[in-house]
């Protein structure tokens, strides 16, 4: 069986059909980890679950030990991680309430621990990065998404930037010159800790709100936060059955 992580904004406990049977406190050498891992026995794989921001949602995208966390999923032998992210949407054709499974990356973030290899934990190296989503994962995820009627998609490149504050509209209109079509703040350096350990990495991206500045009025945070609540409960219940294949 593989073993899968998911590895999300919030405690998973209060999306719909996660029964999470098992709490495992895991420590690090590289720190504190986000939050305890749970496990769920809904699934025919081993499946796991980590709350990236802690399970009160009080760490900042700046501020998770994500070197911790991806330790611990390699300490329990996991093979592919699923990432849930919420974004805010760049491309026209990615509105609030799309769900995209991003193809690319540009790391706008600083001063984030973002290497094992740093010469003190393991040995200086270069990993080939030129690609960094899994590719038989997200194949697999998006032939799901078709199989099932949920549509989804699958172009896209994500820019991560530091928060926690959102963007600019100036900043907006610059990533979207350099290419980008997502904006969230926490797929790196957690998406490059996995590859360093060659465990599988894709995310499922729910957008939000349309990036800083591309609508008249400011944005409603109260409305991100009302909508992602709204959205996380359909994407738990996809990835379940997903999952459960
Ligand atoms: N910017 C950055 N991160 C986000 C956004 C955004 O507009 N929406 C949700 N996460």
């Amino acid at each position: 069986m593989t073993k899968v992580a998911l590895i999300c904004g919030t405690d998973l406990r209060q999306y719909a059909g996660l029964e999470l049977t098992e709490e495992l406190s895991l420590t690090s050498e590289y720190g504190e980890v986000s939050s305890t891992v749970f496990k769920s026995s809904l699934f025919n794989n081993d499946v796991y679950f980590m709350a990236r921001h802690g399970v009160n949602s009080s760490i900042a995208p700046h501020q998770i030990n994500y070197r911790a966390n991806i330790d611990v999923l390699g300490q329990l032998g996991v093979e592919q991680i699923i990432a849930v992210n919420t974004v805010g949407g760049l491309h026209d054709s990615m509105a609030p309430g799309t769900w995209v499974c991003p193809e690319q990356i540009i790391d706008y973030t600083y001063g984030r621990e973002q290497t094992f290899f740093d010469g003190l934990h393991k040995p200086m190296k270069h990993i080939d990065f030129s690609f960094p989503f899994a590719h038989s994962l997200r194949d697999s995820m998006i032939d799901y998404a078709n199989q099932v009627g949920m549509p989804m998609s699958h172009f896209g490149t994500y820019a991560v930037t530091q928060g926690p504050r959102l963007e600019t509209a100036a900043e907006v209109r610059r990533l979207q010159r350099d290419g980008c079509d997502l904006v969230g703040m926490t797929m790196m350096p957690e998406a490059v800790l996995a590859r360093e350990l060659d465990i599988g990495y894709c995310s499922l991206c729910l957008v939000a709100n349309w990036g800083a500045g591309m609508e008249k009025q400011p944005l409603d945070i109260d409305a991100i936060y009302a909508l992602v609540k709204a959205g996380f409960t359909d994407v738990v219940s996809f990835l379940s059955d997903y999952l459960k294949q």
